[in-house]
């Protein structure tokens, strides 16, 4: 790589709060009449220099991004093309024959992942119910990396990563965690023991709903190394608009995270109490099961994801969805707009979640009119009284 392409950036200050490291991180370094942010870098290639200079290898656009990520998560980050070439390319640290601890309850794209490795016979896999704890410490012996997913899809379980980590760790193996519902202001991985940090940044980070992204933010600059490396031979690069509208995003994620997490509370007090809801899945809740592990690795807030088991049928929980006016069904999350999805209704998840959770990302609307909007499709679906 050509590193002329890569301007320094503004040094943050050690004691900034993660807040202001996500406004000011990645920034071209100040001088007079330099710009306040990074330029789209649309060149697939460079003129001939003593390195090998390509579009695959990187560039100022991706260099800054990675520097706001790393900097937030305390390791050196390499951005993909989405959250999932991101878990590929992680995957492949583990040596072929290797074994990997994976919670039977994650995201279904990153078990797809690891049931295809299986598949071809490259690695072998122990499931593991990530609710518990001296499950997973068990499982790690022998093993090469235990993933986990925290805050996990869709039953919002959060993992105890102090003492996974520590105990993975005993055992030599690497600990990964997919933080892409916590994002980096409410959980910082590496800070409780894990080794890499996943995020889909196409969803809180770039908040908008309108880019694909992921990143790997890595404690070891060597496993770094690796992943760029990876990234270069197979491909999986992120586009140079979505890096820049990735940063952009990532500057206001404070912002919009403070709101939705907020309302996310207010929403899931309000829907525990609601006759049309017969369960809420959310840590931040007084009585929630993942409540005190929350408070422990999670003090700043448990994000703006929820789940709740609407009382009634699979029927009349499609009615409810296709009533909201305010909330869309669509899958998804983390960005401005609220977005609500039957998780069931995937193959990959019809064995994990139950045909009546409905999993509900939070934006920045306002709490009232996402109430109204709920509390009255719930109702007007399970003919309830107004
Ligand atoms: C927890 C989690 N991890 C990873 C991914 C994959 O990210 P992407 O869609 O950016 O590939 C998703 C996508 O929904 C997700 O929810």
């Amino acid at each position: 790589m050509n590193m002329e392409q890569i301007p320094p950036s503004v040094e943050c200050e050690p004691g900034w709060d993660p807040s202001t490291v996500a406004v000011q991180a990645g920034r071209p370094a100040r001088s007079p009449g330099a710009a306040m942010n990074p330029s789209i870098h649309m060149s697939a290639t460079y003129v001939h220099d003593a390195d090998l200079s390509y579009g695959r290898h990187g560039n100022a656009g991706w260099s800054a991004l990675e520097t706001a990520l790393g900097t937030l998560d305390g390791g050196t980050a390499v951005t993909f093309a989405s959250g999932l070439a991101a878990a590929t390319a992680i995957a492949e640290l583990v040596p072929t024959g290797g074994t990997v601890v994976v919670p039977s309850v994650a995201y279904f794209g990153v078990r797809n992942i690891f049931r295809r490795l299986v598949e071809h016979g490259l690695l072998h896999v122990r499931p593991v119910d990530a609710d518990d704890t001296d499950a997973v410490a068990a499982a790690a012996a022998g093993a090469d990396m235990v993933w986990m997913e925290s805050i996990a899809n869709p039953g919002m379980v959060v993992a105890d990563i102090p003492v996974i980590a520590e105990a993975a760790h005993a055992h030599g193996a690497l600990v990964v965690v997919d933080a892409t519902f916590a994002t980096p202001l409410r959980q910082r991985p590496i800070s409780l023991g894990a080794d890499v940090v996943m995020h889909s940044a196409t969803k809180f980070i770039g908040g908008h709903s309108d880019l694909l992204l992921g990143a790997a933010v890595c404690r070891d600059s060597t496993h770094a190394l690796a992943l760029t490396n990876y990234r270069y031979e197979h491909g999986g690069i992120p586009g140079n608009l979505e890096a820049f509208l990735a940063l952009r995003g990532l500057r206001t994620l404070a912002v919009r995270l403070d709101r939705a997490e907020a309302t996310a509370m207010e929403l899931a007090r309000r829907l525990s109490a609601h006759p049309g809801v017969s369960r809420v899945y959310y840590g931040g809740l007084p009585g929630d099961s993942q409540y005190e592990r929350a408070q422990r690795v999670l003090p700043d807030g448990c994000g703006a994801m929820l789940s709740f088991d609407v009382a009634g049928t699979v029927e009349q929980t499609n009615q409810f969805l296709a009533d909201l006016r305010l909330v869309t069904h669509a899958t998804s999350l983390g960005g401005v707009e609220s977005l609500i999805e039957r998780r069931a209704r995937y193959a990959g998840d019809a064995t994990i979640a139950s045909e009546t959770l409905c999993r509900l990302s939070v934006g920045i609307e306002h709490v009232e009119d996402l109430w109204a909007d709920l509390d009255r499709s719930l109702r007007a679906a399970l003919a309830l009284p107004a």
